[in-house]
């Protein structure tokens, strides 16, 4: 098990196939879904299978989604971090940061705490020329979480037939930035 992240309250580490129960959680949630195209999880196989696809980008890629784990509890929160994304964009790759936390434990921060873990890991480590992620535009906590950890909006455009906003970072615009957003 490797871990990549750890904060004061977070742990964040590969997925790993004893996740498998936390995924299922995470994905049968309808509401975790609602701007993910509204198609969320029925079996743990399913949970299983994520987490195949997501260590095979590990091994594919050098990088995938991360999982949160609560430090003082060990539970299983969501996943966070970023991934080499081919699918979104029709013309072109990039590397997407994005977050994904099971409902109870919302409105806590996690998602920001993640984002900028996941910013700082893609400069500093892997040394990434530039960040972009995409979120639906009526969803506004993700926009706004973008937002507050430094992306800057670029341009709208549609995926899956809805309407999303397209937020990118570069490493001289992170480095410029990252001071005044550790203090948040
Ligand atoms: C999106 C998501 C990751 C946010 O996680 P979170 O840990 O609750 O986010 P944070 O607490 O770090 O910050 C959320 C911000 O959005 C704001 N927010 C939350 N819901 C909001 C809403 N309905 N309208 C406006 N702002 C909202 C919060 O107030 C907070 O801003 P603030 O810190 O300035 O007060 C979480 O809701 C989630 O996992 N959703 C399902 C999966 C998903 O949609 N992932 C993103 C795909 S693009």
């Amino acid at each position: 098990m490797k871990i990549h992240i750890e904060t004061e309250r977070l742990i964040i580490r590969d997925l790993e196939k004893y996740d498998a129960q936390g995924i299922f959680d995470l994905d049968s949630d309808p509401e975790v879904h609602e701007f993910l195209g509204n198609n969320p999880i029925k079996t743990i196989d399913e949970a299983h299978n994520v987490i195949d696809l997501i260590r095979k980008q590990y091994t594919e890629y050098g990088i995938g989604r991360w999982a949160v784990i609560d430090k003082k509890t060990e539970d299983f929160i969501g996943w966070t971090g970023l991934k080499y994304e081919q699918r979104v964009r029709k013309d072109f790759s990039y590397y997407d940061l994005g977050y994904r936390l099971r409902k109870k434990y919302w409105g806590k921060g996690i998602a920001t705490e993640t984002a900028i873990e996941s910013l700082t890991y893609g400069f500093n480590t892997l040394n990434l020329k530039e960040i972009c992620a995409a979120a639906d535009i009526k969803h506004l906590a993700s926009n706004k979480v973008l937002k507050k950890v430094g992306l800057n909006f670029i341009e709208t455009f549609d995926f899956e037939e809805e309407p999303h906003n397209w937020y990118k970072i570069t490493k001289p615009e992170w480095v410029a930035l990252h001071k005044t957003i550790k203090t948040i």
